[in-house]
């Protein structure tokens, strides 16, 4: 197939950051998907939907004039969010969803979720209200291992949370294992998962290929090849839980290139592209409009997109590094190779 037209995809796990650094990225995004999920953890963290809102007007101010695109908002949950703060997500329309980060997971968690249990008054009224909690799988305990920590997660915290909530609507966000596949698939019609382009394209070799390699670094961390293989499976398989969150997560090369490297692979620059090669060499390209453009806006209930793109196939070089914020870099994923496909 040389020329691949699609409904316009939307983005379920996307993080655009603020300010300057949101206006150089968020182009790469509107060019590519109509919504996008946006990620709540700036510094400080969205909690509220009067935050939410101030930060969906700036992200729609930055917005270059003639593109359309959505901002779908989530709020960061705490240990002291009130079920009140649900109700107020429920009649703002504009606000999505309530993701969690157990505190301490990854970039600008620390005021995160330290116990569920503190959580147990505002999660009965997201149940009750059918608001989705959108999930970063993973442990923080620092003696499990760190390809272990989704595992864990879905044993220790998810499975026993679906027993407290069992309508509760849930996505495993970014999810990188078999484990979490096969959780996901054996869950109700409620559960569902996000799949990174990263994720079904890398094993964990690629951060160690021939030294290492922080921009193939990201949390939850790339798994085996088992793993992998489990989750190109799910994102061909046509089942309508599993779609598309890129995860694009920006952080400046002097942030990524240090003792210790931020978590984060930016791939917005090719957001769809990449999955576009994913699927490709699956020989499942006729698979990639319902996870990409349907299976999303079902499962949260919003209309499908009626628009369309067109992907031709015709290798792209990719730039060695973008423009950022303050004179600092950006290097995307495949920074000075190619991808397989260009958008019209
Ligand atoms: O790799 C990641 N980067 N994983 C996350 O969960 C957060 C994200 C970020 O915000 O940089
Ligand atoms: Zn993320």
């Amino acid at each position: 197939m040389e020329k691949l037209t699609l409904t316009r995809p939307d983005d379920w796990h996307l993080h655009l950051r603020d300010g300057t650094a949101m206006a150089a990225v968020l182009p790469d995004t509107a060019r590519r998907f109509a919504r996008a999920i946006v990620m709540p953890n700036l510094k400080p963290p969205v909690t509220t939907v009067a935050l939410a809102a101030a930060y969906r007007d700036r992200i729609l101010a930055a917005l270059p004039a003639g593109m359309s695109f959505s901002p779908l908002m989530t709020l960061y949950l705490t240990d002291n969010m009130p079920p009140s703060e649900i109700d107020a997500v429920k009649t703002s329309g504009f606000v999505h969803a309530v993701k969690l980060y157990p505190a301490g997971a990854t970039t600008n968690s620390d005021a995160g979720v330290s116990d569920l249990k503190y959580c147990s008054a505002t999660l009965a009224r997201m149940e009750k209200l059918g608001v989705p909690l959108l999930v970063h799988g993973e442990v923080t305990d620092p003696a499990v291992d760190i390809f272990d920590r989704e595992a864990v997660f879905i044993d220790t915290v998810l499975s026993p949370l679906l027993c407290d909530f069992s309508a509760l609507n849930v996505v495993l966000e970014h999810v990188t294992t078999k484990n979490g596949i096969d959780f996901v698939r054996d869950s109700g019609a409620n559960v569902a998962a996000t799949l990174t382009a990263h994720h079904l394209l890398l094993n964990r070799n690629a951060i160690f290929a021939g030294g290492i390699r922080p921009h193939n670094y990201c949390l939850p961390v790339l798994k085996r090849e088992t793993h992998r293989l489990a989750l190109v499976a799910a994102a061909i398989s046509g089942n309508p839980k599993f779609f598309l969150g890129t995860d694009s997560a920006p952080h400046a090369q002097s942030a990524k290139e240090t003792a210790c490297g931020c978590a984060g692979c930016y791939t917005a620059h090719a957001g769809i592209e990449l999955y576009a090669e994913a699927f490709e060499a699956a020989g499942a390209l006729d698979k990639l409009e319902g996870f990409a453009s349907f299976f999303g806006a079902d499962f949260y209930g919003l209309p499908r997109n009626t628009a369309q793109i067109s992907l031709r196939r015709e290798s792209i070089a990719i730039p060695a590094r973008l423009d950022y914020i303050d004179g600092d870099r950006l290097v995307p994923l495949r920074a000075g190779e190619s991808v397989a496909w260009r958008l019209e």
